[in-house]
C-alpha cells in the first residue's frame, strides 16, 4: 500500500513536501511528487510532519487490571496521541518479572498492531525489592526487554540498586529508577508544603526524590554504568542531574507533561485526580522543570500514562490511586508548556517525544531523521488546531484525565506505524466507529 502525504513541512520548517510512504518505508520527498494511481491520498497542508513518538513510561495494566486498561485500549490511545512505539511498566498483575510476562506484553502489542509495545522488566522479583530478576532471560526473549524498572516502588536498597547496576551495564540493558526514599514518604498523598498543610494532606518531601536522584547518579558513576530517572519533579532533581551531566555520569532523565503544566495549587479540590505519584509540585518546579527540558538537562518527555478506573479515583483524596492519563493529551501540553511560548521548536518537541526517548533506549527503528529509507513511523500534527478534552472520549479503558474540559492546542491527525495507518482524524483502527475526539 502506498501513502502520498501532501504538502507537509518536515519538523514544521522550510517549503512544504509531498512524501511517498510504500512498503513501510519514506520511499521518496520533495516538492509535486506523484504517487501510484491507487496511492492514498493524505492532504496534510498546513501540517507538520514529526517521527512518531516514543513514550519510555506507560502503564497499559494487562496482565490483572484490564478493567482499567488493557494492551488494546492503550494502544488506541497510545497511536490517537501519536505514538509508535510504548514502553509498558512492570507493575503488571503479575509482575512483569519473567519472560512469560515480558513476552506476552510484546506478543500482544503485536497483534493488536497499533504502536509497538515493548515490555519493561521488573528489577526485583515480585517488585519485592529484594532479589534480582533474571534480566539476562527477558532481555534475550522475543520481547527483547531493553529497559528495567520497579516503577511505582523505588529500588531502594542501595546494594541491590547497585547490583541491578551492574548487571544491567553487563548485559546493555537500562535501568529506570522511579526515584522515591520510602521511608521519606511514608502515608505521604501530596507534595510537602503550604498548600498540603492547609489542605490537611500528608506532605511528600522533595528529599524524598532528590535523595535517591543523588545516590543512585553516584552508584552509577562507580559501577560505569548508566541509570535512567523516571518522571523527575522538582527543581532539586534539575540541579543533580545538571551535576551529574557534568561529572560525566550516564544519568538520562525524563519528565511527565502534567509536571510541566500542573502544579499542587489544583489540590485545593480534593479531587483525587489530580493525585500522583510524584506529586505535583509548586509552581517554581514546573518552571524549572520546563528550563531543564528545553536546555537538555531532562532528556525527554515520558507520559507515566497511569489509567484507574472510576471506583480507584471518585473517592476521598488519601485513598485514589495515584496516576493519571496521558497519551492523548502528551503532545497538546508539551505545545502549551514549551512551544507557544517560545521555549522550543518543533524540531525540539521531535527530540524530546521522538528521538531522544529511542536513543535512550537504544530502539534502532523509532526517532529516526525523516528522510528516504528510513521506517515511516510518522505523525502528522495540525499546529493550529485546538481540542477540549473529555475524559469520556479518549480511547483509554479509564477517563482519568486532569485536563478535562481544558481546551488544548496541537491536534494529532495521523499516525503511521511501518507506513500503515494507526489513527487518522480521532479515530484509530481498534476504536472506527467510537466516538470521535473533538477537533479545530
Ligand atoms: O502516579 C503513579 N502511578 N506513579 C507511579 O509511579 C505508578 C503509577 C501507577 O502504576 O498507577
Ligand atoms: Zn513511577
Amino acid at each position: 500500500m502506498t501513502v502520498l502525504i501532501r504538502g507537509v513541512r518536515l519538523y514544521g520548517e522550510g517549503d512544504a513536501v509531498d512524501v511517498v510512504v510504500d512498503d513501510g518505508q519514506i520511499a521518496a520527498i520533495g516538492p509535486d511528487l506523484d504517487g501510484p494511481d491507487d496511492a492514498e491520498t493524505i492532504d496534510a497542508r498546513g501540517k507538520i510532519l514529526l517521527p512518531g513518538f516514543v513514550d519510555l513510561h506507560t502503564h497499559l495494566r494487562e496482565p490483572g487490571r484490564e478493567y482499567a486498561e488493557d494492551i488494546e485500549t492503550g494502544s488506541a490511545a497510545a497511536a490517537l496521541g501519536g505514538y509508535t512505539a510504548v514502553f509498558a511498566m512492570a507493575n503488571t498483575d503479575p509482575v512483569a518479572d519473567s519472560p512469560v510476562v515480558t513476552d506476552h506484553v510484546w506478543h500482544r502489542g503485536q497483534q493488536v498492531g497499533l504502536v509497538d509495545v515493548h515490555p519493561v522488566g521488573a528489577v526485583t522479583v515480585g517488585l519485592k525489592g529484594t532479589q534480582l530478576t533474571e534480566m539476562g532471560l527477558m532481555a534475550a526473549g522475543v520481547g527483547r526487554v531493553r529497559m528495567f524498572s520497579d516503577d511505582g516502588v523505588c529500588v531502594d536498597d542501595p546494594l541491590i540498586m547497585r547490583r541491578a547496576l551492574e548487571y544491567a551495564s553487563g548485559l546493555g540493558v537500562l535501568i529506570a529508577q522511579h526515584a522515591e526514599e520510602p521511608r521519606l514518604t511514608v502515608n505521604a498523598v501530596a507534595h510537602e508544603g503550604p498548600n498540603a498543610a492547609k489542605l490537611g494532606l500528608a506532605g511528600w518531601p522533595r528529599s524524598a526524590e532528590e535523595s535517591i536522584v543523588a545516590r543512585d547518579a553516584i552508584l552509577a558513576r562507580d559501577a560505569g554504568a548508566r541509570v535512567h530517572i523516571c518522571h523527575a519533579s522538582t527543581a532539586g532533581t534539575v540541579e543533580l542531574v545538571r551535576w551529574a551531566k557534568e561529572q560525566g555520569i550516564s544519568i538520562t532523565a525524563e519528565v511527565t507533561p502534567h509536571h510541566l503544566l500542573l502544579d499542587d495549587a489544583r489540590l485545593s479540590s480534593y479531587d483525587g485526580r489530580n493525585r500522583v505519584n510524584p506529586p505535583l509540585r509548586e509552581a517554581s518546579d514546573a518552571v524549572a522543570l520546563r528550563q531543564a527540558l528545553a536546555d537538555g538537562v531532562i532528556d525527554c518527555v515520558a507520559t507515566d500514562h497511569a489509567p484507574h478506573a472510576a471506583h480507584e479515583k471518585t473517592c476521598e483524596f488519601a485513598v485514589a490511586r495515584p496516576g493519571m492519563l496521558g497519551l492523548q493529551t502528551a503532545l497538546s501540553v508539551v505545545v502549551e508548556t514549551m512551544v507557544r511560548p517560545g521555549a522550543m521548536t518543533w524540531r525540539d518537541v521531535a527530540r524530546v517525544m521522538s528521538e531522544a526517548p529511542a536513543r535512550i533506549v537504544g530502539l534502532p527503528d523509532h526517532g529516526r531523521p525523516l528522510e528516504v529509507g528510513e521506517p515511516a513511523n510518522l505523525t502528522v500534527v495540525d499546529p493550529d488546531g485546538t481540542w477540549t478534552v473529555s475524559g469520556a472520549d479518549l480511547a483509554s479503558r479509564s477517563d482519568n484525565t486532569p485536563y478535562e474540559a481544558m481546551t488544548l492546542p496541537a491536534v494529532v491527525t495521523l499516525t503511521m506505524l511501518r507506513g500503515k495507518v494507526t489513527a487518522r482524524d480521532g479515530i484509530s483502527p481498534a476504536r472506527a466507529g467510537a466516538a470521535t475526539r473533538g477537533d479545530s
